[in-house]
């Protein structure tokens, strides 16, 4: 159960209370002297540094005690990722109470943003695997409800809450009550109703854990090294879920995900807090009013006029979103490239998408974006010469088969859009083909016709989902393990090989969301997109590209209920665009995809009026032959 705000606030009110008596006391001696008490002030809360935003309701709450005429708007959400320079919140109102709220509310704001991302850096180590991040009571004495929900801000789930919530046999309770099955006996016995987990340092304390009736709710392999954890994992072969514990770093984790654990618990998240550097400053009053960031797209965009085409993804932002021409998913923005004949194509969307639309590039046309650090983590989940590397191993083996060839006959490659240029190369070059998650059956359809097999990178959840859906079984489906490649045998049984990338931002929907919105609001419909696990999808009423969700809610009649599982700004926009439909995130934590957040209003603009000077800004170009090849693949996809 995660903590709700009402519940943050009740544990916050008497925090805050004891922070401000801390900080103001009798008054805040410079403020109340120099300022008018009535005069107005307007405060900007902005990011100096990139992070994830936790903690808005106690700011809120914070500014709202020193004086309830401070009007507080928050521009981002719990939750979500900001870029530097980004404007988190505004505060109005009496310019001696908002200084003298400042402090105590940057304190708390800071504190729990610093949690939360990072929390999300050890989230997205492992959002490749199966295994979730969990937290400890390594909190702040007194803030243990802040931490925690700063915590599930990041992206992790909470551990339990405190010492009454769970039973937790460690190793001092096995040595004081003589053994684990004593002690659990003994807790059972005690506390019929609440789950238990055992501690265990060694494989044989794992096998007593492991024949405990009924099962234990959870087994937490107590600092176990990789080895021993995956024969551990492999032990337990499902029977209990896995907890790893101990000396988890940002470091070691994805490795200690990588033996197959379910859960991995880390204190680092809170007991050693790097707070998120967020400023306030006061907006000064100008003699000549500025043109704001849109007032300047708006101008440079006219300025450049049939020139220009401005193409957008549905994850980008809506105040950059409403300067596009086309707007679309992956599969309709590569069509639209394709159309338009301005020599200018600003791309906002992540890096692969422009370098989609460089490859796909008239002579003379140009591609920008308008950050070209605006990543997908997902596509860069595979490198050519990690691929590369498992193709050699796949000729190898099917080479050895008495299949009659190699891979180049047996098996045929498929990039998802979500790649590196190379990997697009790749395939045009051995026969490959490109897909999205709009066409993926289709191009999974076209590549069986041409070969046997298929080697699908880099989504593993993509290529699962639609394999599944075309009906292959899952004994067929293998998924790749760079560390510890397949054996032969495995190989040539396989007719889908997967590379085991993921999205970051849809591998945070988990079964359990789907359940619990279901059972909020019964008879909901439930729709994700295929980048999402199998179990979520298996859950799900429907799932499909960004494209199909939005149709989906389109055609529906009016008074229709969706719980949607992708990017959250395009949930909300969809909220806000069908208000005769009841449309809520899938989870109560809803990702955004951090990459698409870095294109802003300001960085737009900037390179609008940059072209409209003549310069040209952030530039996407691709190799010319690995822009040959690649758009070989391309223009098959185009094709189907
Ligand atoms: P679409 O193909 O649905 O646009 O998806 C692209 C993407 O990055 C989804 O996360
Ligand atoms: Fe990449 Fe995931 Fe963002 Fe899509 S949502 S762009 S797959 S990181």
């Amino acid at each position: 159960m995660s903590i709700t705000v009402e519940r943050l606030l009740t544990a916050a009110v008497p925090l805050i209370e004891l922070a401000l008596a801390e900080d103001i006391g009798p008054g805040d001696a410079t403020s109340q002297s120099t300022l008018d008490a009535a005069a107005p002030l307007h405060g900007r809360i902005v990011a100096k540094a990139p992070g994830v935003i936790a903690g808005l309701p106690v700011a809120e709450a914070v500014f709202h005690t020193v004086d309830p005429a401070l009007i507080f708007t928050a521009h981002v959400c719990d939750g979500q990722e900001v870029v530097t320079g980004e404007l988190v919140a505004e505060v109005n109102g009496p310019g001696p109470s908002l200084l003298a709220a400042e402090r105590t509310a940057l304190n708390f704001l800071q504190r729990m943003s610093g949690i939360a991302t990072a929390t999300r850096d050890f989230v997205d180590a492992v959002a490749t695997t199966r295994a979730i991040i969990l937290d400890t009571r390594k909190t702040l004495p007194g803030y243990r409800v802040l931490d925690k929900y700063a915590v599930s801000m990041g992206g992790a789930q909470n551990h339990r809450m405190a010492l009454f919530d769970m039973l937790m046999v460690k190793d001092n309770h096995t040595d004081g009550a003589g053994g684990i099955t004593a002690a659990v006996v003994r807790a059972r016995t005690v506390h019929p109703t609440l789950p238990v987990e055992v501690e265990v340092r060694t494989l044989a304390e794992l096998q007593e854990a492991l024949a405990i009736t009924p099962p234990l709710d959870r087994i937490m392999l107590d600092n176990m090294d990789l080895e021993t954890m995956r024969q551990a994992v492999s032990l337990t072969a499902g029977r209990v879920p896995l907890e790893a514990s101990g000396n988890v770093t940002l470091k070691t984790v994805a490795a200690i995900a990588g033996t197959g654990v379910d859960f991995i618990s880390t204190g680092a998240i809170t007991h050693s807090v790097i707070a998120l550097d967020l400023s306030m400053k006061i907006a000064k009053p100008t003699a000549a009013p500025t043109l704001s960031w849109e007032e300047r797209a708006r101008r440079a965009k006219a300025t450049l006029s049939d020139r220009l085409v401005i193409l957008g993804h549905h994850y980008q932002r809506d105040d950059v979103i409403q300067f596009a021409d086309f707007r679309g998913d992956s599969l309709q923005l590569a069509r639209d490239a394709v159309r338009t004949n301005a020599e200018h194509i600003v791309f906002c969307g992540v890096f692969f998408m422009a370098e989609v639309a460089a490859i796909l590039a008239k002579p003379g046309q140009h591609v920008y974006i308008p950050d070209s650090a605006a990543g997908c983590y997902l596509a860069e989940t595979a490198g050519r010469t990690q691929v590369e590397q498992a193709w050699l191993h796949l000729d190898a083996a099917l080479r050895g088969a008495a299949l009659g060839g190699a891979a180049e006959d047996e098996i045929t490659p498929i990039t998802y859009v979500n790649s590196d240029a190379a990997l697009k190369a790749f395939c045009g070059k051995h026969g490959g083909g490109i897909c999205t998650s709009g066409n993926a059956a289709k191009v999974l359809t076209w590549a069986f016709a041409q070969r046997p097999r298929v080697f699908f990178f880099p989504d593993q959840h993509l290529g699962r989902n639609t394999a599944l859906a075309l009906g292959i079984p899952a004994e067929e489906i293998l998924l790749w393990t760079p560390y510890r490649p397949p054996s032969a045998e495995a190989i040539r049984r396989a007719k889908v090989v997967l590379w085991p990338g993921a999205c970051n931002v849809h591998q945070r929907f988990h079964p359990t969301d789907v359940t619990a919105v279901r059972a909020r609001h019964p008879g909901i419909r439930v729709v994700v997109h295929p980048e999402c696990d199998r179990s979520v999808v298996e859950l799900a009423d429907s799932a499909g590209s960004t494209t199909h969700i939005i149709k989906e809610i389109e055609t529906a009649p009016a008074g229709s209920a969706w719980a949607v599982g992708t990017e959250t700004r395009l949930v909300l926009r969809l909220q806000q665009e069908h208000p005769e439909q009841l449309i809520v995130p899938l989870a109560e934590r809803p990702p955004y995809c951090p990459g698409m957040g870095t294109i802003t209003l300001r960085n737009l603009a900037e390179t609008l009026e940059a072209l409209a000077h003549g310069e040209f800004p952030q530039q996407v170009t691709v190799e010319a032959e690995t822009a040959r090849w690649a758009r070989v693949a391309l223009e098959r996809m185009l094709e189907l």
